[in-house]
């Protein structure tokens, strides 16, 4: 068994991405929409949050977790290695893609408060800083999407990131925002998008090796900390 977990449904774009490659294994995905949103809690917070999570997960029987979140990731995943004695795979925004990539233009990195302000975010950019980077701290975007509202989630993409018009690449460093990629589009016009769901599946295919996963039924188990039916939904819809 393979345990996932994010603030809520906005880890599911990592799942997909796992599923395309992975799908003969057997997944709890935890959206912990009680807690929602990470990106503004402190990493005291956060600890405590996740610590309950990964404690569930690993008591139904996990043998892997993987951090969908990437707020939770640049926060806690240190804590979660040395605390529990399963691997841990922890997301984290695809600088590294777009400096690969060497291509001359403007890139927007959009993440959380909690992801922009860690230690690790700035250990990352530093590294991969190609001083053509712009950075924006999304408060406040994360929720509009785990609510699904439309309306307001082009007011804020017209409001805070109209004036990044022209940037060939977006990272999209919250596993939220690849679900609003085409409202990214409208305004921002026909852009690269980068993200660190394919990054997690490939490390998670290499656990596996590495530790003898067996193949199994390939079930999916969803579970919502705040039991909302409507999100129930959502996720199913989105998995399919
Ligand atoms: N999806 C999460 C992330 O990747 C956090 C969203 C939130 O709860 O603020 O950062």
């Amino acid at each position: 068994m393979i345990g996932i977990f994010d603030s809520g449904i906005g880890g599911v774009t990592v799942f997909r991405e796992i599923l395309k490659t992975l799908p003969n294994y057997d997944y709890i995905y935890y959206s912990d929409s009680l807690n929602n949103p990470y990106g503004d809690k402190s990493q005291k917070e956060l600890l405590a949050i996740v610590d309950n999570i990964v404690n569930y997960l690993v008591n139904r029987g996990c043998k892997i977790i993987v951090i969908a979140c990437n707020t939770a990731s640049a926060l806690c995943k240190e804590y979660l290695r040395e605390k529990f004695n399963v691997p841990i795979i922890a997301i984290e925004p695809a600088i590294k893609q777009v400096y690969d990539k060497k291509t001359p233009g403007k890139t927007l990195l959009m993440a959380t408060k909690g992801t922009m302000d860690s230690e690790k975010f700035r250990e990352l950019y530093e590294k991969y800083d190609n001083k053509e980077i712009y950075l924006q701290e999304c408060a406040g975007l994360a929720d509009l999407i785990e609510n699904d509202d439309q309306e307001q989630i082009r007011e804020y993409i017209n409001k805070y990131l109209k004036k990044y018009q022209g940037v060939e690449n977006i990272i999209l460093g919250c596993t939220h925002y690849p679900l609003i990629k085409e409202e990214l589009k409208e305004v921002l016009g026909d852009v690269y998008f980068y993200d660190g769901a394919k990054g997690v599946e490939k490390e998670l295919e290499r656990v596996i090796n590495k530790i003898g996963l067996e193949q199994s039924k390939g079930s999916i188990e969803f579970i919502d900390s705040a039991k909302n039916k409507k999100k129930i939904d959502r996720f199913w819809s989105l998995l399919n």
